[in-house]
């Protein structure tokens, strides 16, 4: 692992519907850690949902939006930080999140993540006629750049907790890694 970074959050990268939200309010409970959504900031910061901001302003100036709200996210600590399925797709998102946190990405196969995702009606890139087939080709699509991430987990068939406690060992593992001569537990209780 890179010798400069200096891991004191975790984020969630992955798919739409791979369960980064409702994993990451778990995790972030178990670790006594904030919880943060990168889609949350950008509304709040927008004073608009996604859709409108896809609608309105188009989807580059939403993935403007992204990048903006990452670079922030480097003054946490402590914090477990859910990212929008697209987040990652740019290196550069990715690159800044690793200087930070460990980056780890949920799987799910295309027919899982329709099925959690089908009566869901937030989700731009998702009002299609042809839902699955967007999962699929977007799935192919971004595979590479999932693949970048810090470890990938398998969300299918698997519970939040069981899908947590993977990634709980994961991120205490990577702190035993001494980054800049730092190895503490995150979150020591009294
Ligand atoms: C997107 C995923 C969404 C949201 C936006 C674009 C994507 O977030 O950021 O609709 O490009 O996959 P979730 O993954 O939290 O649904």
């Amino acid at each position: 692992m890179n010798e400069a970074r200096h891991i004191r959050n975790l984020a969630l990268a992955g798919f739409m519907g791979t369960g980064k939200s409702s994993v990451g309010r778990f995790v972030a409970a178990q670790l006594c850690f904030r919880f943060v959504d990168t889609d949350h900031l950008i509304e709040q910061r927008a004073s608009k949902t996604i859709s409108e901001i896809f609608d309105h302003d188009g989807e580059p100036a939403f993935r403007a939006l992204e990048g903006e709200v990452v670079q922030e996210l480097a003054q946490r600590e402590k914090t477990v930080i859910s990212t929008g399925g697209g987040l990652i797709v740019n290196p550069a998102n990715l690159a800044s999140l690793k200087e930070h946190a460990l980056v780890v990405c949920l799987c799910a196969p295309a027919e899982t993540i329709y099925e959690r995702v089908r009566y869901a009606s937030h989700r731009p890139l998702l009002r299609e006629t042809e839902p699955l087939e967007t999962i699929r080709r977007l799935l192919v699509q971004r595979e590479p750049f999932y693949r970048e991430a810090d470890v990938l987990v398998s969300t299918d068939q698997r519970s939040v907790r069981e899908v947590a406690t993977h990634i709980l060992h994961e991120f205490h593992s990577a702190l035993r890694v001494p980054h800049d001569g730092q190895g503490s537990h995150p979150c020591p209780r009294p």
